[in-house]
């Protein structure tokens, strides 16, 4: 389970209501693929899971764009390694998408994984650094 917890906010109320909303669909998806890590995945859950990739994929990218210009807002130095860790997170998600679609449903804990571990550490880590950097520019 992904809690958003005070330890994420990033200083700013539109991301992290975007992350909090991040977070409810990983739980979502992680919550639909429970019966996959020991069982086969039903169809329906098939179906449901590649819905909610398609609509975390929208609200990522969406968020995404928030996100970059409210670095470009505060001059943020390090922000074209920041949209390089983006583009990574959108290329791996969009091969792991494809990879669902050809019905290789034993991903779906690998994309369930993925998913909490790198939201989790990219907020801590490099969501954390521009909030830093606001904190000590404002
Ligand atoms: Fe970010």
């Amino acid at each position: 389970m992904m809690d958003w917890v005070s330890e994420f906010s990033v200083g700013n109320n539109n991301l992290d209501d975007d992350h909090r909303e991040i977070f409810e669909l990983i739980n979502d998806f992680r919550y639909h693929s429970m019966a996959d890590f020991d069982y086969e995945i039903s169809d329906s859950d098939a179906e449901y899971l590649d819905l909610l990739i398609e609509d975390l994929i929208k609200y990522c990218n969406r968020h995404f764009v928030q996100e970059e210009a409210y670095m470009r807002q505060i001059n943020y130095p390090d922000l074209n390694q920041h949209l390089s860790t983006h583009v990574e997170m959108k290329e791996r998600l969009a091969d792991l998408h494809s990879q669902l679609q050809k019905g290789d449903t034993k991903l779906v804990k690998e994309v369930s994984d993925y998913l909490n571990y790198w939201w989790s550490e990219h907020i801590l880590k490099e969501d954390m650094a521009y909030h830093d950097f606001a904190k000590a520019h404002s």
